[in-house]
């Protein structure tokens, strides 16, 4: 029987327990003493073999969010043999508190496809067992469905998805600060940004560059139907004739504002004058401007979060998303 089959291969399986008989992904045996649980001890992170990175992404968001989980601690059988079994299905994930398994997959379709395959199996001899197949952007907002994590706000319910998430923001700021750095070895440049959506990107950009610097802020009024042009309603504190002048942005989109303050700025007299971005549309550009650092290009999408904002909200997200179509 299934039944008897399963709960035996249930106690015995595990680490320590039978062999895999997962033949689609490469199979990573974890630890042997015992099962590989949350939290990710951070000396042991680098170690931890997880069978792939996505895995240990996961694993680092459910300790993030506190979430309790346990790493590929059950084989169930899928077929057999006579008494033998010939197939089983590991999940990789399960989480106690949720009395949930979970699957991930990459966007590679043959393996999706053997997935689900496996899935539909495992629903009809174990309709008892709760198991999800995720996809990468899928995490967020089964997390969020939960409880956990700053999609479960109120306020935000209006995100349709995260496109760039935070880790991917901190490795990137990581290394255009390197760059910034190597570049103006030297020097002393002054960082300008726009209020207030470079605020998150300008904060972060800052303490990984390794030079003396200073900082500069402007405002300036959006387009609206009542306004002849653009605005600055707040303008630089100090001259900066002679400079080396970086201007940061949070989003480059048709180009105007950046054309209108760069033209601008020119008539101050600095040393240099470059851009550094974070996002850029290039798909949407209108003004050919200059862009010597970028950290992300994105579709053709309006996107809020790290200090972006729609209608002054959503500034406070620590990713990048897009919204709801009901929501712009
Ligand atoms: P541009 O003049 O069309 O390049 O627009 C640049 C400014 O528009 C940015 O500095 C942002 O303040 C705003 N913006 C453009 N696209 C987005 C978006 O997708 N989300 C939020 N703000 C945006
Ligand atoms: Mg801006």
């Amino acid at each position: 029987m299934a039944e008897s089959v399963e709960s035996e291969v249930s106690a015995a399986a595990g680490p320590a327990g039978l062999a895999r008989a997962n033949s689609v992904q490469p199979h990573v045996e974890a630890p042997d003493q015992e099962a590989v649980t949350g939290a990710l001890p951070p000396v042991t992170q680098g170690v931890m073999k997880f069978a792939h990175p996505s895995e240990m992404e996961f694993a680092r968001i459910l300790d993030f969010y506190g979430v309790k989980w346990t790493y590929e601690p059950r084989s169930f059988p899928l077929r057999w043999d006579g008494d033998r079994i010939v197939e089983m299905f590991t999940p990789d994930f399960y989480l106690p508190d949720l009395d949930m398994y979970i699957e991930l997959t990459t966007l590679r379709q043959r393996l999706v496809t053997e997935k689900n395959r496996k899935l539909r199996v495992l629903r009809e001899l174990h309709p008892d067992v709760n198991i999800k197949l995720l996809y990468k952007r899928d995490y967020h907002r089964l997390l969020a469905k939960y409880g956990y994590g700053p999609l479960a706000q109120e306020d935000i319910r209006g995100i349709e998805c995260i496109l760039i998430d935070t880790g991917q923001i901190q490795k990137r700021v990581m290394e255009l600060g390197r760059q910034v750095s190597l570049d103006y070895t030297g020097t002393h440049p002054v960082l300008v940004g726009v209020l207030k959506g470079v605020l998150c990107f300008m904060s972060d950009l800052m303490r990984n560059i390794s030079l003396p610097l200073s900082l500069e802020f402007m405002s300036i009024s959006y387009f609206d139907s009542h306004e002849k042009g653009v605005k600055i309603t707040k303008d630089l504190d100090r001259g900066i004739r002679g400079q080396h002048v970086l201007m940061i942005e949070d989003i480059v989109d048709t180009g105007m504002t950046l054309n209108y303050l760069l033209n601008y700025l020119r008539t101050r007299e600095p040393a240099s004058l470059k851009v550094c971005t974070l996002l850029d549309k290039r798909v949407r550009r209108l003004v050919d401007v200059p862009l010597e650092y970028v950290g992300f290009e994105i579709p053709d999408e309006f996107v809020v979060g790290y200090g972006l904002d729609y209608m002054e909200k959503y500034r406070n997200l620590p990713f990048i998303g897009t919204l709801k179509p009901q929501d712009r």
